[in-house]
């Protein structure tokens, strides 16, 4: 950590002058209105309504009230200083029951928000899926069942036909490891199911999804980049010893292997098959060349990593891992070890293994929890957290990695899945009784730097691409 506030000139410095300074936020953590202009519940708003699934039982029926408040939002986005703004797309608005009729209404709100964004010149990074699935489909079991991939494809077309237009990229998911291993093997996330059969279904359907969304998007709109958001762990074994590296590998297959695999690489982990294929889902001729379509770009969302060490007990499942103890005893406040040096370590590890396209960090950022005095926030540790991230992309940058921009979670305080509002991690102050905005000391940090982009003349990234088709 550093003791004193980063010069953001000398971290301008060391980007390129087309790196990308965004923020990101994602649906249900922002908008509220969570019944307004036809919008049906998400499997989110099911979890969150039923009681000891969330922290307080809270839930995202106002949110950040961000539906009613956009145009401020946008305003606030715009003096940030950022080039970009990464949201999600709700898919209980445009398609209310999942399937079937389509709700315009939905749609408009998009419509005015890229409108919104392309006013303001600030480019639109779209996520299809963040975790918001429409609680109809879990009537013919979610994720698990085939037939949601194919309703998402049809999600997909219909939205990027309408938005695509304004978009400067689009990515399919965020973050499959949360909605599937998190929602349905560990129970912490919606649906809350602690099922490896389960989980083994929703991992293939996941990734027929994206497949299929890849296809649909691309004939709606040949041009525009589409990516996948992933939150690769950076798995550190706990130990020297053969048992804890063994372990460790085995905890990338499991948790990295099983996306990156089938996306990059066309295939499943061999070691992930022989362990658990019995337990998937059919995969279906076709499937794999669906999934492995070359994208333009890749998101990952770091923020801390993961450390395991062998679980000798007879019969523990894949990977039998176990967690081992952090390095650096220092956490932000939900508790995840501050470890910077991990982004740089997974950024490298996963380019050794993958061939990868140009990649955006999509998602980095630090929960703590200090409020308003004397109408500012003081929260250098948030600052930096951020500080030292973007000092190991920069580092990332200089030996050739193509990196090419940085989106800080968040915008703004919002709610934050199961530990509902209690957890802040925005880079703006929220109240929630009066919805006022503060911008904190990490915010007006970030809009200094920020706002020396884009600077020079470089090439090459993906927004800069011609999106006329
Ligand atoms: C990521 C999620 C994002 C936010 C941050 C803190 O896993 O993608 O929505 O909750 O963690």
């Amino acid at each position: 950590m550093t003791d004193r506030i980063p010069d953001p000139a000398l971290l301008a410095d060391r980007f390129p002058g087309d790196f990308l300074f965004g923020v990101a936020t994602a649906a249900f953590q922002i908008e509220g209105a969570a019944k307004a202009d036809g919008r049906k519940p998400s499997i989110w708003d099911a979890f969150s309504n039923m009681p000891g699934r969330v922290f307080g039982r809270h839930n995202g029926d106002v949110a950040c009230d961000h539906y009613h408040r956009l145009e401020q939002d946008l305003d606030l986005i715009a003096s940030l200083g950022v080039q970009a703004y990464r949201f999600s797309i709700a898919w209980p608005r445009v398609y209310p029951d999942g399937t079937g009729p389509i709700n315009e209404k939905g749609l408009d709100f998009y419509d005015r928000l890229v409108d919104g964004l392309q006013a303001r010149g600030i480019k639109a990074f779209a996520t299809l899926y963040h975790w918001d699935l429409p609680l109809m489909l879990a009537g013919d079991g979610g994720w698990t069942a085939r037939s949601t991939a194919y309703a998402f494809q049809r999600y997909a077309r219909t939205t990027i036909a309408r938005l695509g237009d304004r978009l400067d990229a689009v990515a399919t998911f965020n973050e499959p490891w949360c909605s599937v291993w998190l929602s349905h093997l560990y129970g912490i996330h919606a649906p809350g199911e602690r099922n490896m059969e389960a989980a083994l279904h929703a991992l293939h359907t996941t990734n027929l999804a994206h497949g299929l969304a890849v296809s649909a998007i691309r004939e709606e709109r040949p041009k525009l980049p589409v990516g996948i958001v992933i939150n690769p762990m950076h798995v550190y074994a706990g130990s020297d010893t053969p048992a804890d590296q063994a372990a460790a590998e085995r905890a990338f297959d499991f948790h990295n292997g099983v996306f990156f695999g089938p996306i990059f690489k066309g295939a499943y982990p061999d070691t992930v098959l022989s362990a658990l294929g019995e337990r998937m889902p059919p995969i279906e001729d076709g499937d794999l060349a669906l999934i492995s379509q070359p994208l333009d770009w890749w998101g990952v969302n770091y923020y801390t990593p993961m450390r395991v060490a062998d679980d000798p007990t007879e019969g523990a499942e894949f990977p039998a891992t176990k967690p081992a103890p952090f390095v650096n005893q220092e956490t932000t406040d939900i508790g995840w070890e501050i470890f910077p040096q991990a982004l740089g370590d997974l950024i490298r590890t996963v380019n050794a293994r993958y061939t990868l396209p140009d990649c955006y960090i999509t998602e980095n950022g630090a929960c703590y929890n200090m409020g308003v005095e004397d109408g500012a926030v003081d929260d250098q540790p948030r600052l930096d957290y951020i500080a030292d991230h973007l000092s190991v992309t920069a580092d990332l940058i200089a030996e050739g990695y193509p990196m090419r921009g940085y989106f800080a979670w968040s915008l703004m305080d919002n709610f934050e899945w199961a530990e509902g509002y209690r957890m802040r991690f925005g880079i703006v102050h929220v109240d929630y009784d009066t919805q006022a905005r503060t911008i904190k000391k990490s915010g007006l940090w970030y809009q200094s730097l920020a706002r020396s982009f884009p600077k020079g003349n470089h090439g090459g990234s993906v927004g800069a691409e011609d999106r006329s088709s």
